[in-house]
């Protein structure tokens, strides 16, 4: 394995690098599509499924947070949050240390409590879940939409229950859910809408920045995402009063944050005025998000491209569904590809092993929630969800972040073809 790797080097090295190749590479660009069938996968290259995009002036700006002297939560934070609001068009931002704690923040200030209902996309994170338990309330699963992978408003409409108080639309891969239809549930029923928008900086829906339509948004700065603090996450909303007291819960309930306190003219007195919780960003974190607003657009245009490399390439194959999205409204934080399993004599499972010999990582978005244990029997099963079913038998999450060079772009093309091609039925 380790020789055919070296020996592929070679080949990659000193064929594929030859001046000839590099010349023809317009060529290839051009005519993605025809590499699909012809791919022979002769050498192999390794391609992570995600390299995070983090410059000097990420590091810099991380490293100028620690020589201040001031690492937890303060100015940088401050600023983040104001540029953030400004950024997304939302009066509040409030920065905390995930976007599991945003959803929480979000579900708490609405008021969800014990004997509440929460509708969920059954094909999430399992964070968009869990924090309907940490309030103790109930999560309800919903079906999703073949193509967009995203809730399905008919599934919401058939879960509506006296208990329903609030729905987490998950913008899946960037792709904004139907928000009219969801806001017109929500108005009729009288429900909170929170925005689970881990994946979706900088998405579009009819002209609104996802994340800003309904009540709530919740965006994640996770190692993968589109704008990355290693960890961390923001809370955006209209209302004020929800605002304050997310400030106040993400730091143990206390009125007055420690900047507050050992600021010029602070003072060391607090009172701790409900039972919080520990969420708050640090600095160090707030300075390279700072950093990375920056570039958020700028990198969302590359992924865009890679996208819509993959979606002229994948169109011509009778045995692959892209992920097609109208440009200019998806961050693509993934690319979700999915298989014609009846085209194929391969299942997703082994389609990604065949990836993976020729050094291509993928994953898989997600894992149906009602499949895992905890889950499994008391919120669902398999049959009650036909198309997360279909969608996850499907489902390969190919890489795609903004370094991927074209060579690295074109390399996966040819390779997911060859395979389509190779254990076509
Ligand atoms: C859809 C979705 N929601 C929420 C989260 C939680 O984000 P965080 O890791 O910032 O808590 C994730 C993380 O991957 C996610 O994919």
């Amino acid at each position: 394995m380790y020789a055919l790797i070296d020996i592929s080097y070679i080949i990659f090295d000193v064929i594929l690098c030859h001046p000839f190749f590099i010349f023809h590479q317009p060529f290839l660009s051009d005519n993605i599509g025809k590499l699909c069938g012809a791919a022979q996968g002769l050498y192999i290259m390794n391609i992570p499924f995600h390299v995070p995009y983090i410059d000097d002036s990420d590091i810099e700006a991380a490293v100028g947070a620690i020589k201040s002297g001031w690492t937890t939560m303060g100015p940088q934070t401050i600023e983040f949050e104001d540029s953030f609001s400004h950024y997304i068009g939302m009066p509040y931002a409030v920065a905390v240390s995930s976007c599991t704690a945003a959803l929480h923040l979000a579900l708490k200030v609405c008021g969800i409590g014990p004997g509440d209902e929460v509708i969920v996309p059954a094909n999430t994170f399992v964070a968009t879940a869990e924090v309907v338990l940490y309030c103790n309330a109930r999560p309800v699963f919903a079906d999703i939409d073949r193509d967009t992978h995203c809730i399905s408003v008919d599934a919401i409409y058939r879960l509506l229950s006296p208990k329903t108080r609030a729905i987490i639309p998950v913008h899946f891969a960037g792709h904004p859910c139907a928000m009219d239809a969801i806001l017109d549930i929500a108005h009729e029923y009288n429900l909170y809408v929170i925005e689970d928008a881990a994946h979706a900086l900088p998405s579009w829906y009819k002209g609104k920045r996802v994340g800003t339509i309904g009540h709530i948004g919740c965006f994640s700065f996770y190692a993968t995402k589109t704008l990355s603090t290693g960890e961390g996450g923001m809370l955006v909303t209209h209302n004020e009063e929800w605002a304050s007291r997310a400030r106040r819960l993400r730091l143990h309930g206390m009125n007055r944050d420690a900047w507050k306190r050992y600021d010029r003219g602070g003072s060391w007195q607090y009172d701790i005025e409900e039972t919080g919780y520990k969420y708050n960003m640090t600095d160090i974190a707030a300075a390279m998000g700072l950093m990375q607003l920056e570039k958020v657009e700028q990198l969302c245009k590359k992924r865009e491209a890679i996208a819509r490399m993959y979606n002229e390439a994948f169109a011509v194959s009778d045995a692959l569904i892209p992920y097609t999205v109208q440009e200019g409204i998806s961050a693509w934080h993934l690319y979700p590809l999915k298989l014609k399993l009846e085209a194929l004599s391969i299942t997703r499972d082994e389609f990604i092993v065949k990836l993976e010999e020729r050094g291509i990582k993928t994953s898989v978005h997600f894992i149906p929630l009602y499949r895992f244990s905890c889950f499994a029997h008391e919120y669902g099963n398999e049959a009650m969800f036909p198309d997360t079913e279909w969608v996850f038998a499907r489902e390969i999450s190919l890489p795609i972040y903004p370094s991927m060079t074209e060579k690295q772009v074109n390399y996966v093309i040819e390779n997911v073809c060859a395979i389509a091609q190779e254990y076509k039925r």
